[in-house]
């Protein structure tokens, strides 16, 4: 096989990228271990900032978005005895909107399938030939037959967080930052309308809770928990009765409805990035190079604004031969990176306790300020409704 551009990886960084390059009239070819059907139904992240939309829109992929996200003009950030609304509209003129990964990649996926994309699904043992030569290639396992080729002018490592793409940058080039947090998440769908119109992001003595939502008839809600934390331990009683303290159910009279539990989860909580995100003809995208703890929803908008430079670099690599863009693409992915990897860091430590009553004292007094201030809080709207993607 040959194509133009190998892209190992079917999710939201993948499939955006073989759409913005079919529009420059480059051909690809993407790869994954997955099923189709698994893909499209694992449940990730929920909240798409104005750039995002903003990319989507531009290159007509947000038809059903506009028709069924709902567009929140802030969050909510609360502790015991006290809730405030941050309206990021008010504070730097953006939004977000609640759309979930879910509905984003069956989107991208039927406007590939309309283009006549080339998918291979339910490969094995991808592997990563030759990056340092202008003729890469990618091997792998399909229905038994090994070493299946594909030949292409570039590869990109679109394989998120467990990908193999990242460990064939050589180990000379390659530097990596990571933390790992004490905590966890238990997440938990549920067929119930949310009890808020906007996200509520509340720090509490028993831990970090969060009620985000899908649509006006399913919640998402989360709760810090230890990082070993065993899903039986947490019947769906314990769950909503740790929901309702948490999230200051009987507040100023508002109240947590619970409902069936659909979906449970625990999530590790990691910061990692790895530079460069490019190296010959090798480049990376999304959760391949990096990943943020959840906390601020950035993991599927990073992904996006990757792409985002990305698709331009490699058009003018192969159509004009101009590599100025791809030469600059690592530099400008990682300085986005960085911006969203502070900014995810910096939420999680406001919200998560530690056990530690100073960290308590110091969560307290930074919470007030946020909700105080105007300058704090359009530092927090500006992140949080999403920079420029070339920022
Ligand atoms: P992925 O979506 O991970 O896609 C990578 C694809 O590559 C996968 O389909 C995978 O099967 C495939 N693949 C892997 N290895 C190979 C291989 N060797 N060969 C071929 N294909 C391969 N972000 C938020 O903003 N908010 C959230 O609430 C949130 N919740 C999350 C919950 C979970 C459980 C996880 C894991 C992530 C969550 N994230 C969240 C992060 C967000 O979902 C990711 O940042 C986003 O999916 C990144 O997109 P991606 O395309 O880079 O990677
Ligand atoms: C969701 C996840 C997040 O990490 C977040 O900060 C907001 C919302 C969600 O899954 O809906």
């Amino acid at each position: 096989m040959r194509t133009e551009v190998a892209i190992i990886g079917a999710g939201p960084a993948g499939l955006l990228l073989s759409h913005l390059l079919a529009q420059d009239g480059i051909e690809s070819v993407v790869l994954e271990t997955r099923s189709r059907a698994y893909v499209e139904s694992r449940i990730r992240a929920g909240i798409l900032e104005s750039s995002t939309v903003d990319l989507l829109d531009a290159h007509g992929l947000a038809e059903r978005l506009h028709a069924e996200s709902h567009e929140h003009r802030g969050i909510y950030l609360q502790w015991p005895g006290e809730r405030h609304h941050l309206d990021f509209v008010d504070l730097v003129g953006r939004s977000v909107r609640v759309y979930g990964q879910t509905e984003l990649t069956k989107d991208l996926g039927r406007a590939r399938d309309a283009a006549g994309q080339q998918f291979v699904y339910e490969i094995s043992d991808t592997a990563v030939h030759d990056i340092e030569t202008d003729r890469p290639y990618v091997t792998f396992t399909r229905d038994g037959e090994a070493g299946i080729r594909l030949d292409a002018d570039v590869v990109v490592g679109c394989d998120g967080s467990f990908g193999v793409s990242r460990t064939a940058i050589p180990e000379r080039v390659r530097q990596t930052w990571e933390r790992t947090y004490p905590y966890a998440w238990l997440g938990v769908l549920a067929d119930v309308a949310p009890s808020t119109d906007e996200l509520i992001y509340a720090w509490h003595p028993d831990g970090f809770a969060l009620h985000s939502m899908r649509s006006p008839t399913v919640s998402r809600l989360y709760l810090q928990v230890d990082p070993g934390t065993a899903i039986d331990d947490w019947s769906d009683d314990r769950i909503w009765s740790a929901l309702a303290a948490r999230l200051g159910h009987g507040q100023d009279g508002w109240e947590l409805t619970p409902g069936p539990i659909t979906d449970k989860s625990v999530l590790p909580m990691r910061s990692f990035v790895m530079q460069p995100m490019r190296h010959g003809r090798l480049f990376l995208a999304g959760d391949a190079a990096h990943i943020v703890p959840p906390t601020g929803a950035k993991g599927l908008n990073l992904a996006v604004a990757d792409v985002g430079l990305l698709a331009p670099a490699l058009a003018g690599l192969l159509r004009k031969r101009d590599a100025t863009l791809a030469d600059a693409y690592s530099d400008n992915a990682l300085r986005r990176v960085w911006r969203c990897t502070h900014f995810s860091w910096w939420m999680t430590t406001m919200l998560h306790t530690t056990g530690d009553p100073f960290d308590a004292q110091l969560q307290r007094s930074q919470l007030t300020w946020v909700s105080s201030s105007s300058a704090a809080a359009q530092g927090l709207a500006e992140n949080y409704a999403g920079l420029p993607i070339g920022f």
